[in-house]
C-alpha cells in the first residue's frame, strides 16, 4: 500500500493550501493509496540550533514533535510538502521542519546510511501565490528539492497556483481543483 505523507505549512485553517491538499488526497485515495496529513501549525518543532549533535548518530538531540516526524518521513513512500509563498518562500513552520532535516542530511551523507525501502521514495512541493510572477516559487522549489533530497526522497516536481490571496478564493479556481485530484492520483501512480 502506497502511504503519503501531505505536511501541511500553511498556518491558515481552511486556506488555499489546505483546500488544494484535499482535493490531492481525494485523488490519492480515489486510487487506493492511503493518506496522512500533518498540520504544521500547532506542532511544536523548534528551529535548528546548528549544534551538530546530528552529525553523530543522525539524530537531532532537541525532543519535540519532530521525533515524531522523523519516523513518518522514514515509513512514508510519497512526501508532498504544501506551503504558500511567504516572501518568496516557503513558510517559517515550513522552513523550521525543513530546517530540522538537517538530521537527516547527517545520516545521509555524514555517515552514509540510506533507508531501505520496497518502493521508490518520492517526494513533491506544493505551492500557492498571491501573485503571478514567473520567478515567484523558484525559492521554495529549491528548499523543497534539497529538503527532499536529505530525506532521502527523489524529487518528483512541484504542483502550483499562481493568483490565489483571499482564504479560500482557491475554490473559484474549478480547473485548479480538478489538476489537483489528478496531482493526487499522478503522485501515487508515478
Ligand atoms: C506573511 C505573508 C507573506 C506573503 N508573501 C507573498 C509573496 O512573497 N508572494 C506572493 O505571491 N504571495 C505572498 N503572500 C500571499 C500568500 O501566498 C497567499 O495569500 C496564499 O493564498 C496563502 O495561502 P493559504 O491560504 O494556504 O495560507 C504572503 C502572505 C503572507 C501572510
Amino acid at each position: 500500500m502506497m502511504k503519503t505523507l501531505l505536511i501541511l505549512g500553511s498556518p491558515r485553517k481552511k486556506g488555499n493550501t489546505e483546500i488544494l491538499v484535499g482535493y490531492v488526497q481525494k485523488g490519492i485515495e480515489a486510487v487506493g493509496g492511503t493518506t496522512e496529513v500533518i498540520r504544521l501549525e500547532g506542532l511544536d518543532i523548534h528551529p535548528c540550533i546548528g549544534c551538530g549533535g546530528c552529525e553523530k548518530e543522525g539524530r537531532c538531540v532537541i525532543q519535540d514533535d519532530m521525533q515524531q516526524m522523523y519516523e513518518k518521513i522514514d515509513s512514508a513512500d510519497r512526501i508532498i510538502i504544501a506551503s504558500p509563498i511567504y516572501f518568496y518562500s516557503v513558510t517559517a513552520q515550513t522552513k523550521a521542519f525543513i530546517d530540522r532535516c538537517q538530521a537527516l542530511w547527517s545520516r545521509k551523507y555524514i555517515l552514509k546510511q540510506h533507508l531501505q525501502s520496497e518502493n521508490r521514495k518520492i517526494g513533491y512541493l506544493l505551492s500557492v501565490s498571491a501573485t503571478k510572477g514567473e520567478r515567484v516559487f523558484e525559492s521554495a522549489i529549491l528548499t523543497v528539492r534539497y529538503g527532499l533530497d536529505a530525506m532521502d526522497y527523489e524529487y518528483g516536481g512541484e504542483f502550483v497556483v499562481r493568483g490565489a490571496d483571499m482564504k479560500g478564493s482557491i475554490t473559484e479556481f474549478k480547473d485548479e481543483l480538478d489538476r489537483a485530484f489528478q496531482f493526487g492520483r499522478k503522485v501515487t501512480e508515478d
